[in-house]
């Protein structure tokens, strides 16, 4: 993984192919369809301690991004929360995106040291859901119809890890493979 660069913004751009992916990604508000590099460069304006922009890379092609995701960190480091979770669509199904969460979660745990990462996800969202789930985080409630897509309302899941259930996954989860 490292920072988003102005450069990714293409592959980004191609993997939002519609209106309701670009909610799905980016929930209710931030930014308009259709998604360009306008918007995708005063995003990565904002990037700093406070809110980290990831691209990942293949491990066989570093020059070509497969995932995208950001951490947002309160000032004082104690919570964070995952969001903008995007695999290229042409990547989804090989483990990308739980590469993806488990090397999140360990730069927030391990290396900001947060006591909480959280996060939201669309409620018919069952791959992310249950993505989320494998690796740890727990349903705290649902926000309901939050966003109005194609005449239909979203509603939202809130989901948490804290650092006492990172710390019970053990060094197996939670160490990178070599
Ligand atoms: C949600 C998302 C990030 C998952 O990414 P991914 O790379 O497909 O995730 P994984 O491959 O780790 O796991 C997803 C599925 O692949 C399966 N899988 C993982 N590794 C696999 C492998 N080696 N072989 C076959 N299947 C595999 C998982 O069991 C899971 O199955 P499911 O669809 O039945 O739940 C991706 O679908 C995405 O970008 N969606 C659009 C944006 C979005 O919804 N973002 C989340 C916002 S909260």
């Amino acid at each position: 993984m490292r920072a988003f660069a102005e450069a990714d913004a293409p592959a980004l751009v191609s993997w939002v192919d519609g209106p309701a992916t670009l909610v799905m990604w980016s929930g209710p508000s931030g930014f308009t369809w259709p998604l360009d590099r306008a918007q995708l460069a005063r995003y990565s304006a904002k990037a700093g301690p406070g809110l980290r922009i990831w691209t990942f890379t293949d491990e066989e092609n570093p020059a070509e991004p497969v995932a995208h995701a950001s951490l947002a960190v309160d000032p004082q480091g104690r919570t964070a929360r995952l969001g903008r979770v995007l695999v290229d669509p042409a990547q989804r199904g090989r483990g990308l995106g739980a590469a993806l969460v488990r090397a999140v979660q360990r730069v927030a745990f391990d290396e900001v040291g947060v006591h909480r990462l959280g996060l939201g996800v669309f409620a018919h969202n069952g791959t992310a859901i249950a993505l989320y789930e494998r690796l740890g985080f727990v349903r705290e409630g649902i926000s309901r119809e939050v966003v109005e897509v194609d005449g239909t309302w979203w509603s939202s899941i809130e989901m948490s890890m804290l650092d006492r259930e990172w710390q019970d996954l053990g060094p197996d989860a939670t160490t990178p493979s070599a």
